[in-house]
């Protein structure tokens, strides 16, 4: 899709992050979360990023049509090497191109920072984002059976690792 920009987020396109992520929050299982993120929760998550943890988002004609994060992988200190990466896509503007976009971009910034690699926790039933990490070089490192319930559903994770 032509005429799509990236950029690194700012405090204001918070409100637009979140109505992205909230749309996956109700109606899918692409995460976890059951209950919309407040705009306190997304300042919170927002100011835990910084340099070291980028914010992207993908822009087009003005709007914020999708966003990608990289995150601690855990919160011990010997993960610093590794992080955890997140894309959404607005659910409006899917399979045009601008997750690809995204996830490489987060990919390369990845490797400027240093870091060794990236792992995806993904609900395995969700195709699109398995497909999308393995077109772009991640593989599956693990397979969590029946670790989540959403929509009275059992579900798997999956786990994805790039190294960089
Ligand atoms: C996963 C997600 C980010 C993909 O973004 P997208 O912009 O729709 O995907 P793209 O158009 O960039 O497609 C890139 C690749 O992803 C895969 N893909 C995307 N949509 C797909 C679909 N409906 N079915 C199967 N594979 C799909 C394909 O491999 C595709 O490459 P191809 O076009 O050469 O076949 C998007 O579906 C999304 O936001 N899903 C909900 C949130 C989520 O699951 N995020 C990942 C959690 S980390």
């Amino acid at each position: 899709m032509p005429g799509i920009s990236l950029r690194a987020a700012t405090a204001h396109d918070l409100p637009a992050i979140n109505a992205i992520y909230n749309h996956y929050v109700i109606h899918s299982t692409a995460t976890y979360q059951e209950e919309p993120a407040t705009a306190p929760e997304r300042e919170a998550w927002y100011a835990a990023h910084g340099t070291e943890y980028p914010v992207i988002l993908a822009e087009r004609m003005g709007e914020v049509i999708g966003w990608g994060s990289l995150s601690r992988f855990h919160a011990r200190a010997a993960y610093r090497p590794t992080v955890e990466n997140s894309v959404y896509v607005r659910h409006d503007h899917l399979a045009r191109g601008v997750g690809q976009l995204l996830l490489t971009d987060l990919i390369a910034r990845a490797r400027e920072l240093g870091y060794h690699s990236i792992i995806a926790g993904i609900s395995a039933d969700q195709e699109p984002s398995v497909r999308l990490h393995a077109k772009l070089g991640f593989t599956q490192v693990g397979l969590l059976r029946e670790v989540g319930r959403k929509f009275d559903r059992w579900l798997d994770v999956m786990y994805m690792q790039k190294m960089l």
